[in-house]
């Protein structure tokens, strides 16, 4: 069911020295082509990023940087063309989202890395850093980074009753 699912998903920051399955990097990726975008404009495209070196240098891509994707062994970079859809955000989001339960439900763990808004310094953002560093065409924006593998950490699943039911309303606030 999917709700179990969606209670055992952990954002995971520490990854076992093993390769992600080329096939499971295509489940994962079909899974963005998958999400619903406004219009269906399909603004988005996807940078799937196994190169070490890459990983090492797309580590470096903030301050303070999530060095631990220097460690995994796969990146996803969502972007989207900004001319093409005013709410590429949203699509981004969701996209990103689907890829992080799809990459769960293969055993595999993920967190996304914001990159949208972020800085390197105070005078480059992420995103020029990235865009510069993986040859992203001008029109294209950088949503954030997902960090995917098998997990080396293990985190407590939420459970059913510490969730917050007084933010929920029905038919008036
Ligand atoms: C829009 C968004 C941006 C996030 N940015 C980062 C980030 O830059 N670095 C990071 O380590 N985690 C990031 N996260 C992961 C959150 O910190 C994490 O989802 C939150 O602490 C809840 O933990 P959980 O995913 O285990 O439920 C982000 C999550 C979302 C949804």
């Amino acid at each position: 069911m999917l709700l179990e699912q969606l209670k055992t998903r952990r954002s995971i920051r520490k990854y076992e020295h093993k390769e992600v399955e080329k096939e499971k990097i295509d489940i994962i990726l079909k899974s963005a082509l998958l999400a619903p975008s406004s219009m269906s404009r399909k603004p988005l495209q996807f940078i799937a990023v196994t190169d070490a070196e890459l990983l090492q240098k797309l580590s470096l891509c903030r301050e303070p940087g999530p060095r631990y994707l220097a460690d995994a062994p796969l990146a996803i970079i969502v972007i989207a063309d900004n001319t093409a859809s005013d709410v590429w955000v949203e699509d981004a989001s969701i996209a990103a989202t689907f890829m992080q339960l799809t990459a769960h439900d293969l055993g595999l763990g993920s967190c996304w890395i914001q990159v949208r808004k972020r800085f390197r310094t105070e005078q480059e953002t992420a995103e020029q850093y990235i865009k510069e560093l993986m040859e992203i065409p001008e029109q294209y924006s950088v949503q954030c980074i997902l960090s995917i593998g098998y997990p080396g950490e293990e985190k407590k699943p939420y459970e059913e009753g510490a969730l917050k039911y007084e933010k929920l309303h029905f038919n008036k606030f």
